[in-house]
Order: structure tokens, then sequence, then C-alpha cells
């Protein structure tokens, strides 16, 4: 249950205006420089930067009174809020309130914060808003009054949502609406705890002329949202649309606005989901939640660890299974390359791991390990829709295309991992015992990690290969094929 208010509120929840700037106007405001012009132009007339001028709000006659010239000075300004040396500031703890969904408390770090601002964005058809509303419900539960604001659906179809997760006797309140100065109103007038924006992208503020989801609107609105949450102690959890490429759609300026931005991740045709912290004010980064959908919902994975394996009945050539840490958990993902004769221009594709990296570790596996992909097409893929930033998964990759490209495959029950330098070197990967015990746990035999990860102390039932350079590795990968 929350304890009172966050720092600084007054009580009742500060009141905050639903339409603040009622006589402002709108200009345009370069991106690049922050020069302004009263209507839009193609090219900034301050920088000369191009389709760089945004829609934004500028301040209205009134406010600009309180502005001084340089010649008055700001003395007149100084009193306006005390300097206080930070001992003197009442440090609070934030008053957490966990959702009861496991696996979501942990992505945000135990629990929604009073006055935070959560963006959550993922793929379409993803999971969001069932997460969501599965998530306003346990809230409710809790005695937490709820607000799920709908632009995209109506409230029938939120309520056909519900009626499959089996939330019938759902008590949330559901706003259909769009217009943020009608949002903030209602949220003036409900008081609730948390309130879900699904989705920012379709909210328009009636100051600006420019269209919905547009980026002058997608950042007006989300700023006066922001602040909002923070005058009111209220949570905001915003649903963000993602580009073509996977990135929140909208300005860039979103997700530093927000305290935690989460990311759906996921392969819509397989069941599972994982949800990724990848900024947090109140928590850990890169803490990841898994869930599986399922007809009543997405319900958490509380050991998640084997989930990202496929099953072969036989080892296949062009597999090795990568032993990766999310946050604080050891995964086992098992990560797919195919080498094959390619055109005239050899093409690299990897799903779920980075590209530029997979060239860098062609180039290391050419030079340092004398195994030549030059004329070879090369596609690699991590199992299950899961997306791997972290470099540890470099051995494994390697691995998986050597494997490819003799045709040959790694031993039954072989994992690897550690990162690769460029001078040919394998450098150790963080928390490396951990991995290790994780893999040994589910029957693994065989590993192959760096030199630094050995353990002193034999793991039962794991034969480590402890290796300094990529060579090294590949012969003993030749050795026990
Ligand atoms: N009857 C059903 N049984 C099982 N799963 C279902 C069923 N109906 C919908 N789903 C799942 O729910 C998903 C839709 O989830 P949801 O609407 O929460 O996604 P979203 O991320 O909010 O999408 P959007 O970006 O379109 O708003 C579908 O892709 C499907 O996987
Ligand atoms: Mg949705």
């Amino acid at each position: 249950m929350r304890a009172g208010h966050g720092p600084g509120l007054g009580s009742p929840r500060a009141r905050y205006s639903a339409n603040p700037m009622a006589k402002d106007k709108t200009q345009f405001t370069c991106n690049a420089c922050g020069g302004t012009s009263p209507r839009w132009l193609g090219k900034c007339p301050a920088c000369g930067a191009w389709n760089t001028l945004v829609e934004t709000v500028s301040e209205s006659a009134s406010g600009g009174k309180n502005r001084l010239s340089q010649r008055e000075g700001y003395a007149g300004l100084a009193n306006a809020q005390p300097v206080t040396p930070l001992a003197a500031i009442e440090a609070q703890d934030v008053a957490r309130t966990p959702s009861g969904i496991e696996e979501l408390d942990r992505v945000l770090g135990g629990g929604v914060v009073e006055g935070g601002v959560v963006l959550i964005g993922g793929d379409p058809g993803i999971g969001k808003s069932t997460l969501l509303l599965q998530a306003m419900d346990a809230l409710h539960r809790l005695g937490l009054p709820t607000l799920y604001v709908t632009g995209e659906e109506s409230g029938a179809q939120v309520a056909l949502r519900s009626r499959r997760l089996g939330l019938e006797a759902s008590q949330v309140n559901v706003l259909a609406e769009i217009q943020l100065e009608k949002i903030l109103a209602t949220m003036e007038a409900t008081q609730p705890a948390v309130v879900v924006i699904d989705s920012i992208q379709t909210v328009y503020s009636d100051q600006l002329s420019s269209a919905p989801g547009s980026v002058a609107q997608v950042r007006e609105c989300a700023a006066h949202l922001t602040r909002a949450a923070k005058t009111t102690g209220i949570t905001v959890i915003l649903v963000g649309h993602v580009t073509k490429e996977g990135a929140l759609a909208g300005p860039r300026v979103l997700e530093h606005m927000v305290d935690t931005v989460l990311y759906f991740e996921g392969d819509t045709h397989s069941n599972f989901r994982l949800v990724r912290a990848i900024k947090n004010r109140f928590g850990a980064v890169n803490e990841i939640g898994v869930f599986a959908m399922t007809e009543k919902g997405l319900k958490g994975v509380s050991n998640p660890s084997a989930i990202f394996l496929s099953q072969h009945s036989e080892p296949v050539p062009g597999s090795c299974v990568l032993v990766t840490l999310e946050g604080t958990r050891p995964l086992l993902v098992e990560i797919q390359a195919l080498v094959d004769q390619g055109g005239p221009a050899a093409r690299r594709l990897s799903v779920g791991l980075d590209r530029d990296r997979l060239a860098m570790l062609l180039a290391v596996l050419n030079r340092h390990a004398g195994v030549a992909c030059a004329d070879q097409d090369v596609f690699v893929n991590a199992v299950g829709g899961v997306r791997i930033s972290e470099p540890a998964a470099d051995l494994a990759v390697m691995l998986s295309i050597t494997s490819s490209l003799r045709g040959k495959a790694l031993p039954k029950g072989f994992i690897a991992f550690g990162e690769v330098g460029l001078a040919g070197e394998v450098r150790p990967a963080p928390r490396g015992q951990e991995r290790l015990k994780e893999a040994a746990k589910l029957g693994f035999t065989m590993a192959v990690v760096p030199k630094a990860n050995a353990p002193k102390k034999p793991i039962a039932g794991l034969t480590i290969h402890a290796v300094e350079r990529v060579d090294e590795a590949m012969n003993i990968v030749r050795a026990i094929g």
C-alpha cells in the first residue's frame, strides 16, 4: 500500500491544471539549434539545417512578462526557490507498490512508483495492452484507484479483452479519450493512483495544430502528463509505438523525459514474451521479465532459463548454446548459424544479434583462426526472438558459424560464452560461475569459456575447457567434434 504522497506534494493530491497555458500560441523550434520561427520552414533560419523545425507551444504573453531583460538582472527572482544544502534535504524512499505480477515488478525494480512515469514500447500485437490491463486489475484489487485511458480501442474492445482474460468483474475505470486536456481533467476529477495511456501516439493537445502522433504532439502531451505525474504523485504508464526498426517512435526526448523505459521483445509467433528495462531511475536496467502468452493473457515464467532452446533430438551443425545473463538471471539461448555459398556480394544477416558485431567476428575468425567466410552468406539467429546485446555472446556466435561451415555439429550438452576482442583474445564475461552452475543444473556437460571464468573448484557434471584465444577454442572444438 502506498505510504502518503511523494516528496514535496501537498495533501490531498496537488492540483494540476488541465489547461495551464490557455492563451498559448504555437511556434516552430529547431531540433538542432533551438532557434525559433513563427511559421514552418523547410530550412532553419538560424542554423541552416533542413527538416528540423517542429511545432511547439510558445510562452504566453503573461508568462513572458516575468522575463527580465539582461539589464534589469535577475535579482527579483533570486528568492523564488530557496537554495538548500544537500545534507539538509530529507531523503525520502520512493513509495512503491508491487502489482503482484512478479515478472512485471522485477523489471520495474519492485513495483510501480508514486509519481513515476513509465514508457512501454513493443511491436504491434505483442501484448502491451494485455499486460497493462492485467496489471491495472491487480493494482485495483490491492486498493489503488486506477484509470485505463484507451485511444486505440473502444471501451467495448477493452471490455472484450477483459472477458477473455477472466477479468469481467474488474473495477478498473476505463476512459476512451484522446484529447490531452480532457484526460488531464478526468485525472484531476477522479484522482486515480495509476493511469495507463494506451497509447501516447493517439493523444493530442488542442494547443497544437499538428496531427496526433507527430513529434510535436507526442513531445507536448508526454511533457504535460509527466508534469502531472510529478505534481500529483499519480503513476503514469505510457504505451509507445515502435518504428519499423524496433525503436520507440516519436521524439528521442521521450525516453529522457520518463523515469523508466520498458521494451516488449519476443517473436510474435512463439508464446514467450520478454519485457526488458532499458532505463530505470528506480531500479536496475537490463532486468527482464519473462511471460508466456496464453488464452487467458500473459502468465509469468518464474524459471525461464531454458525456454530459448529449440528441441533437437540430436545435435545439428550450426547450433551452439550460449549462457547469457539478463539482469540478475542466467538464460540459456540457442544461437543458430547458417553459412552458405553466396553470390557476388556475400550477405551477413543477424536476428537478435548486432549485425556490425557479426561482421567484426567474421573478420576476427578470418585473421586469428584462419576461418574464411568472405564468399559465403552468413545468417545468424538467436532462437525465440530474444535480443542479445552482451558481447559475451561472441564465442557462441563464432562456434556456431564454424560448425555450420564445417557441417559438423557441436557435441551434445555443449555450451559456450565469452567476449572476443579484435586481437583474437577471449575476454571474461561477468558472473561466469553463475552461468556455469545454471548450465550444469540444466544437464549440460561440456563448456568452452574464457580462462578467467574457469572455476577454481570443479562443477559436478561439467567438463570445462578454458581458453585465452579464439584459435584455442577452435582447436578444442575440432578435437572433440
Ligand atoms: N483468443 C486469444 N487466445 C490467445 N491469445 C490471444 C487471443 N486473442 C489475442 N491474443 C493474443 O494477444 C495479442 C494481442 O495483444 P495486445 O492487444 O495486448 O497487443 P498490443 O501490444 O497492445 O498491440 P497493439 O500494438 O496493436 O495495441 C495477440 O497478438 C495474441 O497473441
Ligand atoms: Mg494495444
